[in-house]
């Protein structure tokens, strides 16, 4: 099953600390295999996973200082994919290569562009300061899920879910019963939830000792093609809270999505979960990065059996409720810029 990808973006392909000195690494991203690997100087490299000779994986070669040595016949391929040398000839047949990916390292993560090398411009990276500031702990994971990318933006956009899918961390019920204010603000749409003078969530009231209401916020910004962050703030009651303003005091987390389409129907999910309570305590952003990981995988069950019922039945109509508002909006951002790509790829 093909589908049609936002090509001229940023990607997020990998963690930095995936992508380690003298191994090459494979991914597939928007259906097409992709190596990356450091050069000597550590910078990012990534290429077409397919040898133009006979289309072994290049992942399964060498890396030989800035430059990669397929596995097979010995080809040698430089960082900007073209191949500099074949063993046993003088010659290398013109215009030889693999195509070359721009890859920028930010925020503690690789990006990739899957477009026009032209048109990468790093200034349109999402900007995901909380992964890389002193005020904020972050860790971070990722897990491959079998379903679309888009069921998955769903499934954060709406966190009603919290209330039915994960009560034993981030969940109250008082979440499905506050009602979310939706904006869109150029091509990102942003959702603002307050939850006021309720009990805190379970993983709130483990990691910071909080009993007694509290006042709650989520925030969650959807930035195309497929980062959504979800920061949460945590505070004391306020009565007749201004709901415009922002919160004082308190301590705030922020959970990093990037829905990285591996195929129509797979999804790398690279998430990171960043907390200001205790910046510098690696052992408390543990603590409550282990508690958002067991939280996905509560995600995993319902994500992969609803998109086996969507291939099963794809003509099945459903029905919307007020709370998918954010996931449609995203949608239609998402429907309006891929057919504006495509058009301008084809052109
Ligand atoms: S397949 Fe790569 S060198 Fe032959
Ligand atoms: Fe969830």
């Amino acid at each position: 099953m093909q589908s049609v990808y936002l090509r001229n973006a940023w990607y997020l392909a990998a963690w930095a600390n995936e992508l380690k000195p003298g191994e090459p690494f494979a991914r597939t991203l928007l259906d097409e295999p992709v190596m990356m690997y450091r050069t000597g100087d550590g910078t990012p490299v990534a290429l077409e996973d397919r040898c133009c000779h006979r289309s072994l994986p290049l992942s399964l070669g060498k890396i030989e200082g800035d430059r990669i040595r397929c596995g097979y016949h010995g080809l040698l391929f430089d960082a900007a994919g073209k191949c500099v040398q074949v063993p046993g000839q003088s010659l290398v047949p013109p215009g030889s290569g693999v195509r070359r990916y721009p890859a920028v390292e930010r925020w503690r993560a690789i990006w990739l562009w899957m477009g026009e090398a032209a048109a990468a411009d790093p200034a349109l990276i999402p900007n995901l300061y909380w992964l890389d500031h002193p005020q904020w702990g972050a860790g971070t994971g990722q897990m491959q899920i079998k379903c679309g990318y888009q069921l998955i933006v769903d499934n954060v956009l709406d966190l009603t879910h919290l209330s039915y899918v994960h009560p034993r961390t981030f969940g109250t019920l008082a979440i499905a019963e506050s009602p979310a204010r939706y904006e869109r603000v150029g091509d990102q749409v942003r959702i603002t939830r307050w939850i006021l003078d309720s009990k805190p969530p379970g993983v709130m009231a483990r990691n910071r000792a909080m009993d007694g209401n509290i006042d709650r916020r989520q925030l969650i910004t959807f930035l195309p093609p497929s980062v959504v962050t979800i920061e949460g703030w945590f505070g004391p009651t306020v009565p007749n809270r201004d709901e415009r303003a922002e919160p004082e005091g308190g301590f705030g987390i922020c959970n990093i999505n990037a829905l990285t389409p591996v195929s129509a129907t797979e999804t790398l999910h690279l998430f990171a979960e960043a907390q200001s309570y205790a910046p510098r305590d690696d052992a408390a952003t543990d603590k409550l990065f282990r508690e958002v990981y067991d939280t996905f995988l509560e995600d995993i069950e319902v994500l992969q059996a609803q998109q086996r019922a969507l291939l099963e039945r794809p003509n099945r109509p459903m029905i919307d409720i007020n709370a998918d508002a954010g996931g449609l909006e995203a949608r239609r951002i998402m429907a309006r810029l891929t057919a504006a790509d495509t058009q301008r790829t084809a052109a």
